[in-house]
């Protein structure tokens, strides 16, 4: 009994470390509907600009950075034509999407879609992130909206 349950321990911190990812959180998208109103909200919770707002033209939002206690958080407020617009109608101000960055791109969008994710957009340049950084956001039913950066 208790070799058996050893081994099932091996196997299972084998399978594990197979199957972590070497991806690190970037930041925590976070939807809201105004930005004017929001960012002063987060500003007297402590978290401090880090990146000004900026209009994304390929989210159609505009973006904001922010950061506290090692934290990022990314507002992201959509215009209209925007394809997160309705997921703010239906949800209002909201966390939405963690943001993880990746050093094999190809690798690790090749494992999630084998893991059940789908991507939902092209691999797109984020500039409000700025510099060479590029961005792709993929689905999955069980655990929602997943973005991959690539600097
Ligand atoms: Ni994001």
């Amino acid at each position: 009994m208790l070799l058996s349950s050893t081994i099932l321990q091996c196997l299972l911190s084998i399978t594990t470390e197979k199957n972590k990812a070497d991806m690190k959180i970037h930041h925590i998208g976070y939807l809201v509907k105004k930005m004017e109103k929001a960012l002063p909200r987060f500003e007297e919770l402590g978290y401090s600009v880090e990146r000004e707002s900026v209009y994304d033209e390929y989210r159609k939002a505009d973006i904001a950075f922010l950061a506290m206690d090692g934290y990022r958080i990314e507002l992201v407020c959509p215009h209209k034509e925007s394809d997160v617009y309705p997921l703010l109608k239906k949800l209002g101000n909201t966390p939405y999407h963690i943001c993880y960055e990746t050093e094999d791109p190809e690798g690790d969008i090749a494992r999630l879609k084998n893991s059940g994710y789908t991507a939902f957009t092209d691999i797109q340049p984020a500039p409000a992130i700025g510099g060479e950084a590029k961005v792709i956001f993929l689905i999955h039913s069980r655990m929602g909206i997943m973005e991959l950066l690539m600097t």
